[in-house]
């Protein structure tokens, strides 16, 4: 009898591209193709059932089949499934939506919200609003971005422009120009072999310093960096270093973005990664969380400051931006019931708690000898691997026993994600003591099965 999987995945490799993959490799491999989720757990097309540790890509954070999310886009489905907020119509899920990230974020100051559908979206409004606020502004040389090695900003042409990693910008140069990119805190790897947590955030802020005095600050429109780098390889920076990076910025004038897209919602243990640190940016860019991707949705949300300078009286400052998705309904519906999730169940505070005790299980993975470096906030981790500890030589993707540990991995029963050479746990936040024990368990077990190979 022939497996009707085998069916979906050839049609798969024959006409499917993916996204960040060689298309031949895929071809070769066949892809796990899911079909049902639940909880903390999904299940393949063969029937067989995995744990999460991925909340899929970063986003699942309610967790897979919520009922209350469902009813809410069913419910607003069966009213209307979409219109339009451009110029001068509206949809009600949209104010209600734009309201609530408002009052969540008024600690930041945050005061209005432009929507997209997804996390590219979010970055490309941030920047584009952050060059439109100079020129209302009457600065409008101040049109350069910079921002961190190893940062992640999504995939369109600005944020691959300020991508701190090649891979991401070689197959679609030539990019923005005036683009630049500064040392990022990675305490395990950075240019000054410093080991010093605070005394790199110090380092790293003084380069940004640098970098802006080189650029000419009356030239520069904005800093932006994640809270926590994420695709990155979960860079964990000293308390210290984002308020120092508010300070560079605020002496030039600079505007400070904060990449949520990760962070935002609860991921590190803080509503959003940014007031884990102490510090409120000028514009957040938010997407994944939002509404744990039930529908696609991205949002941007900009502070006093930059509102002010739209508000200016005889200001030109129509915003020609914006996407036939912006507010979509059935998105801004599932966000709404998604986000009243995050608060009656306190997901930050879940984060913090359930993240503690997995940094705590992860570091035992030292015991390994492929294992470098163990860190993480709250619910993002990331072990690396490397040839041995003495040198820290990556061990690649390509490398077979990092191709083995992903695929031991899922014999065992869990989906992790490999990142060049970094295993990056990112879970769904409402996971549990016992799903982090059955997560080092199965780990452990795929990391004993490759060391033995
Ligand atoms: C920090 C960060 N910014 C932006 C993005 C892009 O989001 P999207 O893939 O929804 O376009 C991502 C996606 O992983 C991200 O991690």
């Amino acid at each position: 009898m022939p497996n009707p999987g085998d069916a979906l995945r050839e049609a798969n490799g024959r006409y499917m591209f993916h996204p960040m993959v060689d298309p031949k490799a895929v071809a070769e491999e066949a892809p796990l193709i899911i079909e049902r989720g639940q909880g903390v757990h999904v299940w393949d097309i063969d029937g067989k059932r995995y744990l999460d540790t991925v909340a899929s890509l970063w986003n699942v954070n309610v967790g897979h089949d919520r009922p209350e999310v469902k009813r809410a886009i069913v419910e607003q489905l069966d009213k209307l499934a979409y219109y339009s907020t451009f110029v001068n119509t509206s949809n009600p899920p949209a104010i209600e939506l734009s309201q609530r990230l408002v009052e969540l974020f008024a600690p930041e100051r945050m005061r209005k919200v432009l929507f997209s559908a997804g996390g590219s979206d979010a970055v490309e409004t941030a920047l584009k609003l952050a060059r439109q606020y100079w020129k209302l502004e009457g600065q409008a040389q101040r049109s350069k971005f910079i921002s961190l090695k190893l940062g992640y900003h999504g995939v369109h042409f600005g944020g691959a422009s300020i991508n701190g990693n090649p891979l991401f910008r070689l197959a679609y140069e030539p990019l923005l120009a005036g683009c630049f990119q500064v040392e990022t805190p990675y305490l395990y790897r950075n240019p000054w072999g410093e080991t010093d947590a605070a005394r790199l955030a110090a380092r790293c802020a003084a380069e940004l310093d640098r970098a802006i005095q080189y650029q000419g600050p009356e030239t520069v429109a904005a800093f932006i960096a994640e809270p926590v780098q994420g695709a990155g390889g979960v860079i964990v920076p000293h308390e210290s270093y984002w308020p120092l990076v508010r300070e560079v910025c605020d002496r030039h004038g600079v505007l400070l973005i904060a990449d949520e897209i990760v962070t935002g919602f609860g991921r590190i243990g803080a509503m959003c990664g940014s007031r884990a640190w102490g510090v409120a940016p000028d514009i957040m860019a938010l997407a994944k969380g939002i509404n744990s991707g039930y529908v696609p949705l991205g949002a941007t949300v900009v502070n006093d400051r930059v509102c002010a300078a739209f508000d200016k009286p005889g200001a030109a400052a129509a915003l020609m931006h914006g996407y036939t998705y912006s507010g979509h309904a059935l998105a801004c519906a599932a966000a709404n019931a998604n986000l009243l999730i995050v608060e009656q169940e306190d997901l930050p505070g879940r984060a913090r708690e359930v993240g503690a005790y997995l940094q705590e299980r992860l570091g035992e993975f030292m015991r390994f000898r492929n294992v470098g470096d163990v860190r993480g906030k709250g619910l993002m981790a990331a072990i690396e691997l490397v040839e041995d500890r003495e040198s820290r030589v990556p061990l690649a993707a390509p490398a077979l026993f990092v191709r083995r540990l992903v695929g031991f991995a899922r014999e065992e029963g869990a989906i992790v994600r490999v990142q060049g050479n970094r295993l990056i746990l990112s879970p769904p936040l409402v996971y549990s003591k016992a799903d982090v024990d059955e997560t080092a368990r199965i780990l452990g077990r795929a990391f004993e099965r490759a060391e033995k190979e």
